[in-house]
């Protein structure tokens, strides 16, 4: 069992709490929030089942606590990380994990110090269709990848403290590390307009990989919610539309380039294929619940998150570069 605090009880804090509270090996201590109504938001729901705090520092004074979740705003992340590491807490923590990479690398080095875990939540990677997407390009099913296509648009809600790109295509990126092991990219563009906003509200960010290129798009400005990525393989091409019942689309298309004898030497001809459409079955899972059980087997066995400072970093770096290319 597993004791741990919330800090931050806004818009995502009581999805957090609810999947912790929902964990038989968690135990969900503490919400702390030092906005009044959020707390009297959290009692109407949690009633005397669990502590509530306004203060953050009193819950990390508490030695029964062993782990904190920490949903505030990025611009919160660095500070109360550090002093829960300081407190000897292993730390979930909400995407993006820090405000600057150096924030990150320090926040890294403090925990390694410690013995701590991090734990980021890029909840994508723990989503059971990014899973399946996994398990077909370890296995060769897909074959090469050829492209990344994500979309991620939705109207608001529009944040002050990151832009729209290091909010939502950070949920991307860490796909496309995951599914790539780690790959980073050589060569970053981006366009965006900061609408209504200190920060971009709109990005289109182009990426070149050893092998692959990707293109995100990343809006809080757009009539409609999108949540699509498309994936092309040499061998298959999938799209996944987390907007849908049937999230994962598999095509077997593709484009087959035949040499024939009779054609002159070095020279060849490329054919469209087009095979079947699968829509396979994937376990109703909740990609939140199964980041938190992740963070949690990595405290009981001792071990890094997927999920670690080092996939944190390799995000904030790209995201770091195409800042440093907006518009450029
Ligand atoms: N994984 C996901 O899919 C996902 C989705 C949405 C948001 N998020 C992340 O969750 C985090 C929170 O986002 P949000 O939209 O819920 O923000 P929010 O502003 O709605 O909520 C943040 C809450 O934290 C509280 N808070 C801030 N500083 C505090 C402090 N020092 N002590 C106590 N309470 C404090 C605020 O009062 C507020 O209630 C962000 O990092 C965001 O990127 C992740």
């Amino acid at each position: 069992m597993v004791n741990i605090g919330l800090i931050g009880f806004g818009y995502w804090g009581p999805n957090v709490a609810k999947n912790i509270f929902n964990n038989g090996k968690y135990n969900l201590d503490t919400i702390c929030d030092y906005d009044e109504t959020r707390i009297e938001k959290a009692k109407r729901v949690y009633i005397e089942q669990v502590k509530y705090e306004s203060d953050y520092r009193v819950l990390l004074a508490d030695e029964s606590i062993t782990a904190v979740a920490i949903a505030v705003e990025t611009s919160g992340h660095y500070k109360i990380a550090k002093d829960a590491l300081l407190a000897g807490k292993h730390i979930y923590i909400e995407k993006p994990f820090t405000s600057t990479v150096e924030e990150a690398e320090e926040l890294k080095d403090l925990a390694l110090e410690l013995g701590l875990i991090i734990h980021v939540d890029h909840i994508m990677i723990f989503h059971p269709v990014v899973q399946k997407i996994k398990s077909m390009i370890d296995s060769g099913e897909l074959g090469d990848i050829l492209y990344i296509d994500c979309k991620r648009l939705n109207l608001g809600q529009i944040k002050k403290d990151v832009s729209a790109m290091w909010d939502l295509a950070v949920h991307d990126l860490s796909i496309i590390d995951y599914l790539s092991g780690g790959k980073e990219p050589f060569y970053i563009s981006a366009i965006g307009e900061k609408i209504y906003n200190p920060k971009e509200t709109l990005v289109f960010l182009s990426l070149k990989y050893e092998g692959f290129i990707a293109h995100i798009q990343s809006s809080w400005i757009s009539p409609l919610k999108e949540r699509k990525i498309v994936i092309a393989g040499t061998k298959k091409m999938v799209v996944f539309d987390d907007m849908k019942a049937d999230k994962l689309m598999i095509y077997d298309k593709g484009v087959n380039v035949i040499y024939d004898e009779n054609i002159e030497y070095s020279d060849y001809s490329v054919k469209i294929r087009n095979g079947d459409l699968i829509i396979p079955y994937i376990p109703a899972e909740d990609a939140l619940y199964n980041s938190l059980n992740h963070f949690l087997e990595s405290i009981l066995e001792n071990r890094q998150s997927v999920s670690s400072p080092d996939q944190a970093i390799r995000l904030l770096n790209t995201l770091y570069r195409a800042d440093n290319r907006m518009n450029k």
